[in-house]
């Protein structure tokens, strides 16, 4: 019948746009499915692992295994480790101390919470005989002889090592904290929000230099202060403000992380860093600052320096090497910003007004 066979050929005519229409999705899911496969199964799948984006010299390791950072948190040598630590000190502080100033530092790490680390570095070799104190049982002891606060800092402070530290205490031997708590200070801390601080310094302190870093009687916490005539042209640039002497500075653990790289492997006195820890923070005149609330006093005892001097008085040659190290790490630290802003073609943007000339180191 021609009818049907039309009818057929008709059909069979209109099915054909079906065909292609068939024809067109099997190849798109084909170049879809073809290139999910590619992606799933890269062609050159890598045989060893690297991975940039780990931390440096350790792009061969998968990144689920790398311990990027650590803690002062004593093991027990059995059992299971996730059953090790029944306590994990949140703040670190550490004093550099002779066994001559014991009674001090006992006194000291008294108004240290058991949230506190407290870790020793020793100057002198002596460290057993720390242990007639209950607390150095639980305290970390480092020893180098003859070595600043500084230098252990740089060596022994990692920031990666101390990561699990919110904040972080480098004081010096000789502080008197009759009237200081750091629990309490460090709640006054978290309030007023300062990345850099330090006690405020009683005026009966030893060697007094600074207006910023004088207690006052009024206030929880300064962040500014008046000083002689001339040598704050910028009120919000040190000696005037976002400054803290290196006596007993308290650092916040983000703060830390930026300071421990502007501390010199060869300047070990830390001198001037005081100056220059402002370039850490932004704005410094605001995160920097002084706790009056809860104040300590500068002893002032002559230890460190006096290490291996004969002679009663100050050891020949520190103080000038301290006064050099100052002038060093303030040159290094204006070429270095000089440099920079030249390799990205701008004029400098920070200005060294208030940094102290040699005339007014005492
Ligand atoms: C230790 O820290 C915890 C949590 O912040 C606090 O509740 C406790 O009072 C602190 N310990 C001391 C002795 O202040």
């Amino acid at each position: 019948m021609k009818i049907d066979e039309y009818k057929r050929r008709g059909s069979s005519i209109r099915r054909k746009p079906n065909e292609s229409m068939k024809a067109i999705v099997t190849i798109a899911v084909g170049i879809v499915f073809g290139f999910y496969i590619g992606v799933s199964f890269p062609a050159f799948a890598p045989s060893k692992i690297f991975v940039s984006t780990n931390p440096r010299g350790a792009e061969r390791l998968p990144p689920a295994i790398i311990a990027s950072e650590s803690d002062f948190y004593p093991r027990r040598l059995y059992g299971r480790p996730n059953e090790d630590l029944t306590l994990k000190p949140k703040y670190l502080v550490t004093f550099t101390v002779g066994y001559n100033q014991k009674e001090n530092i006992d006194q000291t790490v008294k108004k240290f919470s058991d949230n506190f680390t407290i870790l020793l570095f020793h100057y002198d070799g002596r460290t057993t005989e720390w242990d007639e104190f209950e607390w150095s049982k639980r305290a970390i002891h480092i020893s180098v002889p003859k070595q600043t606060k500084w230098w252990y800092a740089k060596r022994f402070l990692h920031p990666d090592i101390i990561a699990p530290y919110e904040y972080i205490f480098i004081w010096d031997e000789d502080l008197g904290v009759e009237n200081f708590d750091a629990e309490e200070y460090i709640k006054l801390v978290r309030k007023h929000k300062l990345e850099i601080s330090q006690p405020g310094l009683d005026p009966s302190s030893k060697g007094l230099t600074w207006q910023m870093t004088m207690r006052r009687e009024d206030l929880e916490v300064h962040k500014e202060a008046e000083e002689k005539p001339g040598w704050c042209n910028d009120r919000h640039l040190p000696p005037c403000a976002a400054f803290v002497e290196i006596m007993a500075p308290v650092f916040s653990r983000e703060a830390w992380r930026c300071v421990w790289h502007l501390i010199q492997n060869d300047l070990v006195h830390g001198w001037g860093l005081d100056f220059a820890l402002r370039k850490c923070i932004e704005p410094a005149y605001e995160r920097i600052g002084v706790v009056d609330a809860q104040w300590i006093v500068h002893l002032g005892i002559p230890s460190l320096g006096n290490q291996g001097n004969e002679e009663n008085g100050k050891t020949p040659g520190v103080r000038d090497r301290c006064k050099n190290e100052w002038k060093m790490f303030q040159e290094r630290v204006a070429n270095a910003e000089k440099d920079y802003y030249k390799s990205v073609g701008v004029g400098s943007m920070d200005h060294e007004a208030n940094w102290v000339t040699p005339d007014r180191i005492q």
